[in-house]
């Protein structure tokens, strides 16, 4: 998938990597940017169409999909994270507001472009997950919810293979956004892994591995210990 002259959707595109995607959309030639916010009036960047799209809401995913009819890429960005494992008190509300956005979000938004990649030549979807689709960690229920995300991004990519539609999934370790404040731990700059991500869609690639935790976290799954058990320190 080429981006020049490309049309593009991005989800949470006010802020973190949602706002560098369109950036570098545009630099790379895309024809039309369309950034996707819960509230429009926090979109920034010039040059791009801002689109009211909270991706929970299936009346904002139905009516941008009739804005945007002319979409040959959809980069399902937006997502939800927070700390806690499964054991505390509110792990059950928790674990549903973070699926709601980053799984059933995802789905809701790649059923309501399917048909338009279609008609719009295949196009590609960029699903952005994470190294945690593989381990878990300080956030269990945002873990579980990018490895739902992980296995809808494959099932898509098998549906959508008819209509020669493009699933790329991404996957990173911490990157240096809002979402990742807390943690104290090396970050990969939002810059370089939108870099990373657009150039693995433009090679045809399914999926990017942005980091080299995320190549080694990766590789260590078929280790004698596998790396989503706790390893020896
Ligand atoms: N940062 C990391 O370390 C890291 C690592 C791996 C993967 N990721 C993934 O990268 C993606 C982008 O995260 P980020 O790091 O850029 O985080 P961020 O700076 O916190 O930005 C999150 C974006 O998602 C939007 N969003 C949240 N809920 C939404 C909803 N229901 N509908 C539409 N937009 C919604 C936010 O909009 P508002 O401004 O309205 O809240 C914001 O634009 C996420 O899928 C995240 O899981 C991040």
């Amino acid at each position: 998938m080429k981006i020049e002259n490309a049309t593009v959707l991005v989800t949470g595109a006010n802020r973190g990597l949602g706002l560098v995607f369109t950036r570098e959309l545009l630099a790379r030639g895309a024809r039309k940017v369309y950034a996707g916010a819960r509230d429009p009036a926090t979109i920034t960047q010039p040059g791009v169409l801002p689109l009211r799209l909270d991706v929970t809401n299936p009346d904002d995913v139905a009516a941008a999909a009739k804005q945007a009819s002319d979409v040959t890429l959809v980069i399902n960005n937006a997502g939800i994270a927070q700390s806690g494992g499964f054991l505390a008190a509110d792990s059950v509300d928790v674990t549903r507001r973070i699926f709601e956005t980053n799984f059933f979000g995802m789905l809701h938004m790649s059923k309501a472009f399917a048909p338009i990649l279609k008609a719009n030549g295949g196009g590609a979807l960029l699903n952005v997950l994470s190294v945690v689709s593989w381990v878990s960690g300080a956030m269990a229920a945002y873990s579980a919810s990018k490895s739902a995300a992980w296995s809808l991004t494959n099932a898509l990519r098998l549906e959508l293979a008819a209509q020669k539609t493009q699933v790329l999934g991404l996957h990173m370790g911490f990157v240096d956004t809002d979402l990742a404040r807390e943690f104290d731990a090396p970050k990969s700059s939002a810059e370089e892994i939108v870099k990373r991500a657009l150039d693995g869609l433009e090679s045809g690639l399914d999926e990017v591995l942005a980091d080299e935790r995320t190549v080694q976290v990766k590789q260590g799954l078929t280790a004698t210990r596998p790396s989503y058990l706790p390893q020896a320190s």
